[in-house]
């Protein structure tokens, strides 16, 4: 996976932009990117999660299906909770679910494991309940929890009964499934649609979600809305004990249920199966994006349960990224906040799956030079897969005959300065990335700067967003954060005050005046992180910011560990702070030993003041207040385990012995920290001395 320069931040990015997306999707039915891209982006964010999991928020979109009901209709609450599906991308993803299947549930290799397999429908899921066969109430799918009442639309859908009828009906059963418009009905509603002036829709699946919330069901009842059952959720009684034969009773009861499934042990039949869909997808006549593998056993389903958001006993076999051919016209270099060098592709603009491309990431250097892209070359792009489409490979056929492979730029193509690629600590393996070692000279770091600056996990002021930041760096109004305050005043002796601009009226300046104003006092952590030095994200900057109290306190820790060298009681101070390793101490000090941030932080403090972080209050323990070292083996508790403990109580954890020390624990074979102490006349403490001192707390 592709790692993150800043994980927590990216988590913090696409979990906005994915609720972003959910309501487009669930509320507004006006989606603006394909379903591909959505699972790619929901894909990075558990990867990042999984990766960083101090990172996850509660409010996770990975920890939610669609976005809360909107209101109009009443809400009615699942009495079983309407799930998601994990997704396969591949055949190793779907033999990785049988094997974990399998594994779970402690089969041998001769026990035999059927699985059903039918097609995914692209529509919205519905729940109807049927209460002694009467359909009494039906509800979106919501939030997972709680959806809309739309009871009174699905009575209109000619497809779904108002009566189960036949053997075996239990007294209350939620039939859960899919809502859809077939390809033909969808073209004939949009010719209608577009002849009267009404709303043209995207895809089907679009016009199906439009249609059943309408709230006037008479247009609802127009549209041709068609129905299949495959799922489940509250029942009272089943009529079979596999999925397969739920499946079939429900169409003995007159709901429609798929055709096409099989039910099979064999893993590479389920996967003859997806491609046997997948070949006959385009001849439907209706939208269907992947296969859905289901354990048939219904026990074994109840024994395999559920993982957050979707049940351990099913999977979607999603099928693959759609592809298009073009032409890379250019290859663009991009800088980011931090100087990383980021290669662009410029494509003629091509539609893959629906969509239109122009642009497509090249990753790094590396990955350029590994395919071998050039300028002018035809180029196979993706979409899926990853968030942003992918140049794939180049047809090499189509080569012009004078291209020549692409140099990757070492100098900074914003500022000229240097671009280099960091070596670790041995010298060895470069970094992947490029970057410009020019800092503030660079005005593609320094507006990408600003543009974090402002943020809303930074500064967090309103109107004052990306394309502000690009105008008001490019006509030298802001340079550096501190000019955002400085803004206003500037602007009232200007020859070209900003109401005589184009785009700019009396209301807005002065609503962004305002705005600006509201943030000249900043809590501590988000001024932290707002400073943009590199690995301090949100989480960092809390921690920093719980340890230090104050900014000027920080200042002062980082200043005295400028140039003490990693041994140094300075620097080990900082680095003994929870949740703070080298990593980000030597991030500090490259930043605050640099003559440039220093003034720029100088002139912003004119402007704003920090509050200083305040602690949640946390009980009194023995040791609050006190800092304590912690030196040689211990026993019954890792040296982690210690440190985090004695934080949580309250105490400072310090990685070296001074006057201002309370307490030496020492372990065995503690060594020159336990002399110290011993010199010092601070209190030693062996591991159950300690343990007895917070006993209790
Ligand atoms: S079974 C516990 N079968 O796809 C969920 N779902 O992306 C069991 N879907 O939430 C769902 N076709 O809304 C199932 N044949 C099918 C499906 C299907 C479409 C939807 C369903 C689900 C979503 C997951």
């Amino acid at each position: 996976m592709p790692t993150s320069e800043d994980p927590e931040a990216e988590i913090a990015r696409l979990s906005a932009e994915i609720s972003r997306h959910d309501a487009l999707y669930y509320r507004e039915d006006a989606p603006e990117i394909s379903d591909a891209e959505y699972d790619a982006l929901r894909r990075r964010l558990s990867q990042l999660e999984d990766a960083h999991p101090e990172f996850k928020r509660a409010e996770s979109p990975s920890a939610t299906v669609g976005a809360p009901p909107v209101g109009a209709f009443g809400k009615i609450r699942h009495e079983v909770p309407m799930l998601s599906l994990g997704n396969a991308f591949d055949d190793q993803d779907v033999t990785d679910f049988v094997q974990r299947v399998r594994r779970f549930l402690n089969l041998g290799e001769g026990d035999p494991l059927d699985v059903m397999a039918e097609p995914k429908i692209d529509g919205l899921s519905i729940s109807i309940r049927y209460e002694n066969g009467s359909l009494v109430q039906a509800a979106t799918r919501g939030d997972g929890a709680e959806g809309e009442n739309v009871t009174a639309n699905v009575k209109t859908i000619k497809e779904i009964p108002h009566v189960l009828e036949g053997k075996a009906v239990p007294e209350i059963i939620d039939i859960r499934g899919e809502i859809y418009l077939a390809h033909k009905d969808f073209e004939k509603l949009n010719a209608a649609q577009a002849a009267s002036g009404g709303k043209v829709f995207a895809n089907p699946r679009n016009a199906a979600a439009g249609s059943l919330r309408q709230l006037d069901s008479s247009i609802t009842a127009k549209r041709p809305l068609r129905f299949f059952a495959y799922a489940w959720g509250a029942a009272s009684k089943l009529p079979a004990d596999t999925q397969a034969g739920v499946a079939a009773a429900f169409g003995r009861w007159g709901l429609p249920i798929n055709p096409l499934v099989r039910v099979s042990g064999d893993p590479s039949e389920l996967l003859a199966f997806y491609r046997e869909i997948e070949s006959k997808r385009a001849k439907l006549g209706y939208d269907i994006d992947g296969v859905v593998y289901k354990v048939n056993r219904l026990d074994y389903q109840e024994r395999l349960g559920f993982v957050s958001r979707s049940p351990r006993w099913a999977i979607a076999h999603k099928f693959a990224a759609e592809r298009a051919t073009t032409v890379l016209n250019k290859i663009d270099i991009q800088v980011g906040r931090t100087g990383a060098l980021t290669p662009v592709a410029k494509l003629e603009p091509v539609t893959v799956g629906g969509v239109v491309v122009s642009n497509a990431t090249l990753h790094n250097e590396d990955e350029i030079a590994r395919k071998d892209i050039r300028e002018g070359d035809t180029v196979v792009v993706q979409r899926a897969g990853d968030v942003i489409p992918q140049v794939v490979e180049v047809v090499l056929d189509k080569r012009p005959k004078n291209s020549h492979p692409f140099k990757f730029p070492k100098l900074c193509p914003i500022c000229g300065s240097h671009a280099v690629r960091e070596s670790d600590e041995d010298g060895n393996a470069a970094d992947v990335v490029r970057r410009c070692t020019g800092g503030l000279i660079c005005a593609a770091q320094v507006k990408e700067r600003l543009k974090h600056f402002v943020s809303r996990n930074a500064f967090d002021i309103e109107g004052l967003g990306a394309e502000k930041i690009e105008f008001f760096f490019d006509t030298g109004r802001i340079k550096s954060p501190a000019d955002i305050f400085t803004l206003e005043k500037r602007d009232q002796i200007s020859d070209e005050p900003l109401i005589t601009l184009r785009g700019f009226k009396e209301t807005s300046v002065g609503k962004l005046f305002a705005a600006i104003d509201a943030r000249r006092n900043v809590p501590l952590d988000r001024f932290l992180y707002a400073l943009g030095i590199r690995h301090i994200g949100e989480t960092t900057a809390k921690d920093l910011a719980k340890a230090y109290g104050t900014f000027e306190a920080l200042r002062a820790a980082v200043d005295a560990a400028i140039g003490a060298g990693k041994e140094s009681d300075a620097y080990q101070d900082i680095d003994n702070i929870e949740g703070i390793g080298e990593t980000v101490v030597d991030a500090l000090i490259d930043f605050f030993g640099e003559a440039h941030n220093r003034e720029q932080i100088d002139a912003l403090l004119h402007e704003v003041t920090v509050a200083p972080f305040v602690r949640t209050q946390t009980k009194e323990s023995p040791v609050t207040g006190k800092t304590v070292v912690f030196t040689g083996t211990l026993t019954k508790l890792t040296r982690n385990e210690a440190k985090a403990q004695a934080e949580r109580l309250g105490a400072k954890v310090s990685g070296s012995v001074s006057k201002k020390t309370d307490y030496v624990v020492a372990g065995a074979e503690a060594g020159s920290k336990l002399d110290n102490a011993r010199a010092l006349g601070v209190t030693v403490l062996d591991e159950d001395g300690w343990l007895a001192l917070i006993r209790g707390a």
